[in-house]
C-alpha cells in the first residue's frame, strides 16, 4: 500500500546535504546542555570514557542501521517498519519501532522545546546585560528566579514551539539546510574561542582533570545506563529521526564515511563544550553536579567577564537556540511524515504534533516550580520524561534496530545498500550490529535496571 509513497517527502541535494541535516539533528542541547550537565551528575572522567564507548560501540553502527532502513524503503520510520518487516517476514514486533519511536519523539520534543525555550530567555538577558560582572552564584540566582516563573517558561516554550512548527510545516529543504550549513560552523567557532576563555579560568586544570581523568570507582550501574542513553539522544538514534532522514538520502551515497562524519562532528562539539563549562564551574566554586541548570549558571559568568562579552553572549545562546531548533525538527519530523503518508497535510499535521508536544511540554514547565515538590521513581515529571525516552525508550529502539537490519534482512541487500566501499569497514560493521551493539545494550539495560 505505501509503496506509491515512496520518496514522496523529497530528497536532499547531497551526500553532504544529508550531513548537514544529520548534524543540525545531532549537535543541539544534548551536546550543549545535557553532555555536560549529566557528566557533572555522573562523577566526570569514567562517565566520559563510557559514554565515548557507546558511541562507538553501539551509535555508529546504529545510525548507519538506521539511515540505510530509512533509504531503503523511503517511507517515513512507521511506515518503513511495516513494509520492511513484512518485506523480510521479521516477527511482527519490529514494526513498533517505528510506533515506539514517534511517540519517544513527541516525548522528547515536549521537554526539549521547554529547555530551548530558556536559551531564547538567556538571549533576552544577554542583550540587556544582566550578566555583566556576575559571580557564579549571581548567575545562579538569576536562573532559579526563571525556573520560579512558570508564566516566563511558558511563553518561552511556546515560542519555540511555534518557530519549530513553521520550518516543519513548509518541509525539511527550504529553509533548515540553508540556515544550518552556516550557522553549525559558527557555533562551533565560538565555542572554540569560548574554550580560549575557560583555558585562561585558574579552574582550566582542574575542568579538563573531571573531563579526562579515569576513575573506576565513580561509574555506576546507574551512570552506564545513562551514558548509553546518551549516546543516542545526542545521535538523534532509536527514534526514526535519522531514519527519517535517511529516507531523503541520495541513493549513491556511501553510508560509512557519512555516518562516521556526523558521529565525529557531534562527539567534537560535546567535549568541546565540557572543556568550557567545567573550567568555569570550578573556577567560580560552583557545582559540577547542578543538574539541568549547569550551562545556565556558567556560561554567563564567563560572557559576563569578558570584554564585549554581553554581545558574544547574545549571539551565543541564539546559536544554542538554532542548534535546538534544528534538532527540533528532527525529532517532530517522524510523526509528521507518517501523518502526511496517511493523507494529512504537512500544515495540519505539524500543528497536531506540536500542538500535543506543547500540551504536554506544560508539565515539565511546572516540573521545575508548582510541581517540584511531586516526584516519583526517579524525580519530578521532567526527569522521569527524560530517563524514560533517554535511557529507556532509545536504546530499545537502538537493539530492535540493529537486530533487525542485523539478522532479519537479507545480507545481499543490506550490503548493496550500505555501499559501504571499504570491505574491511563493513565487515566490522556487521561483526558490531549483529553481536556487539545488541549485546551491550542487552548488558547495559539489564544491569542498569534491575
Ligand atoms: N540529538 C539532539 C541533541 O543532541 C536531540 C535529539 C534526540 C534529536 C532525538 C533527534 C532525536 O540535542
Amino acid at each position: 500500500m505505501a509503496a506509491d509513497k515512496r520518496g514522496m517527502h523529497g530528497v536532499w541535494a547531497s551526500r553532504w546535504t544529508f550531513i548537514l541535516a544529520a548534524t543540525g539533528s545531532a549537535v543541539g542541547l544534548g551536546n550543549i546542555w545535557k553532555f555536560p550537565y549529566i557528566t557533572g551528575e555522573n562523577g566526570g572522567g569514567a562517565f566520559v570514557l563510557m559514554y565515548l564507548a557507546c558511541i562507538l560501540v553501539a551509535g555508529i553502527p546504529v545510525m548507519m542501521a538506521e539511515v540505510l532502513l530509512g533509504r531503503k524503503a523511503r517511507l517515513s520510520p512507521i511506515n518503513t517498519m511495516s513494509h520492511l518487516s513484512a518485506e523480510y517476514n521479521a516477527p511482527k514486533f519490529f514494526r513498533s519501532i517505528g510506533w515506539l519511536g514517534a511517540l519517544a519523539g513527541f516525548f522528547i520534543l515536549s521537554f526539549y522545546s521547554v529547555i530551548a525555550g530558556w536559551t531564547l530567555s538567556y538571549t533576552g538577558k544577554m542583550i540587556s546585560g544582566d550578566f555583566t560582572g556576575a559571580t557564579g552564584e549571581m548567575a545562579g540566582k538569576i536562573f532559579g528566579d526563571l525556573l520560579a516563573d512558570p508564566v516566563s517558561l511558558t511563553m518561552y516554550h511556546t515560542i519555540f514551539i511555534i518557530l519549530t512548527g513553521v520550518v516543519i510545516a513548509r518541509g525539511v529543504n527550504e529553509g533548515l539546510e540553508k540556515t544550518v550549513r552556516v550557522l553549525m560552523p559558527l557555533l562551533f567557532i565560538m565555542l572554540v574561542l569560548l574554550m580560549g576563555y575557560s583555558m585562561t579560568t585558574p579552574g582550566f586544570a582542574d575542568g579538563f582533570k573531571f573531563l579526562f581523568s579515569f576513575d573506576a570507582s565513580k561509574l555506576t550501574a546507574d551512570s552506564v545506563v545513562v551514558a548509553l542513553g546518551h549516546s543516542f539522544f545526542t545521535l538523534s538514534l532509536g527514534m526514526g529521526a535519522i531514519m527519517a532522514y535517511g529516507a531523503y538520502m541520495p541513493q549513491q551515497a556511501s553510508l560509512g564515511k557519512t555516518v562516521i562524519t556526523v558521529g565525529i562532528l557531534d562527539t567534537l562539539v560535546a567535549l568541546t563544550a565540557g572543556l568550557v563549562i567545567f573550567p568555569i564551574v570550578f573556577s567560580q566554586g560552583l557545582e559540577p553536579g547542578a543538574g539541568p541548570g549547569l550551562m545556565f549558571q556558567t556560561l554567563p559568568v564567563a560572557f559576563g567577564s569578558l570584554p564585549g562579552g554581553a554581545f558574544i553572549g547574545t549571539a551565543f545562546f541564539i546559536l544554542v537556540a538554532i542548534a535546538a531548533w534544528s534538532s527540533a525538527i528532527s525529532i517532530a519530523e517522524p510523526a509528521v511524515a507518517w501523518a502526511v503518508e496517511k493523507g494529512a497535510t504537512r500544515l495540519v499535521a505539524t500543528m497536531i504534533v506540536c500542538g500535543a508536544a506543547w500540551a504536554l511540554g506544560m508539565l515539565t514547565v511546572l516540573s521545575f516550580n508548582e510541581l517540584s515538590d511531586f516526584t516519583f521513581l526517579k524525580g519530578t515529571f521532567f526527569d522521569n520524561l527524560d530517563f524514560l525516552t533517554s535511557n529507556i525508550m532509545l536504546p530499545l529502539g537502538g537493539l530492535l534496530i540493529a537486530l533487525f537490519v542485523g539478522w532479519f534482512m537479507k545480507e545481499r541487500a543490506v550490503a548493496k545498500e550500505a555501499n559501504v566501499q571499504s570491505e574491511m569497514v563493513y565487515n566490522i560493521w556487521r561483526v558490531m550490529l549483529r553481536f556487539v551493539s545488541p549485546l551491550a545494550v542487552l548488558f547495559i539495560f539489564v544491569n542498569g535496571l534491575l
